[in-house]
């Protein structure tokens, strides 16, 4: 089974617009839930502009499926990690104002680094997945860390889907099999969306989580939080 988590981050940035509470990002994350999401993602970044640290506390109390946080490990972060404790940590090697993760970590750069950030955070009971590009080496450099899954960075399969499908894919099969072997759990996202997820999902049979924010919150403003949930959830089923 693969399992959906949606990112809620677009829903923090509209609240944020304002200032206020409106929309309730807690409340939001409780209804994904009743809706059918098989866990909420949120992804701090040093500005806030999207989740605040202070969202994590009280969503690591309400989520009842799969609490993921993904960001940089900077001390902050990892303070905060340290103290929500959520089911799953993503770490991403973002500079402080990227637009958006756009690439997976270089895992032999930063062998000792992320081996030492894996160990602090299994201390507390945290799974820690690795935002990784889908290149074997860059797998294998993944389970040295002691890392438990990795998560396939999909922005260049979602770029190239429409014009090859089976190029775009054949990275992340061969990338997935070598986790597999490994003995890494194989996350997936970035632009994965209504088009090109099923295909993702009926080619990679180790793939265990799917974290969709941006074009799930999109075609929610057409479909509904609830429709939109379950559409998703056909495709991974
Ligand atoms: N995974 C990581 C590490 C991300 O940074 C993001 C975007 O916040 C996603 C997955 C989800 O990407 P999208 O919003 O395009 O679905």
């Amino acid at each position: 089974m693969t399992r959906l988590s949606v990112n809620i981050n677009k829903v923090a940035l509209l609240r944020n617009a304002r200032g206020g509470n409106l929309p309730d990002l807690i409340q939001f994350a409780k209804d994904c839930e009743e809706f059918g999401a098989q866990g909420i993602t949120v992804h701090p970044r040093p500005d806030e502009r999207h989740v605040r640290y202070d969202d994590l506390r009280p969503l690591k109390q309400v989520v009842q499926t799969e609490f993921n946080i993904e960001g940089y490990p900077s001390e902050y972060f990892l303070q905060n990690i340290l103290d929500v404790k959520p089911d799953q940590c993503t770490l991403v090697p973002d500079p402080p104002g990227v637009l958006t993760s756009d690439t997976g970590w270089d895992m032999w750069k930063n062998q000792s680094f992320l081996s030492d950030v894996v160990r602090e955070l299994h201390k507390v009971g945290v799974r820690v997945s690795l935002f990784c590009n889908p290149i074997e080496r860059e797998v294998e450099g993944a389970a040295k860390t002691g890392a438990d899954r990795v998560e396939f960075y999909t922005g260049h399969y979602a770029e190239q889907y429409e014009s090859n499908r089976e190029a775009a894919i054949a990275p992340h099969i061969s990338a997935g099999k070598t986790a597999a072997e490994l003995g890494l759990g194989v996350n997936a996202g970035h632009d994965l969306n209504l088009d090109n997820l099923a295909f993702y999902h009926q080619q990679m049979p180790m793939l265990a989580e799917v974290s969709i924010g941006h074009a799930l919150i999109s075609d929610a403003l057409y479909y509904g939080v609830s429709n939109t949930i379950q559409m998703y959830r056909v495709l991974l089923s």
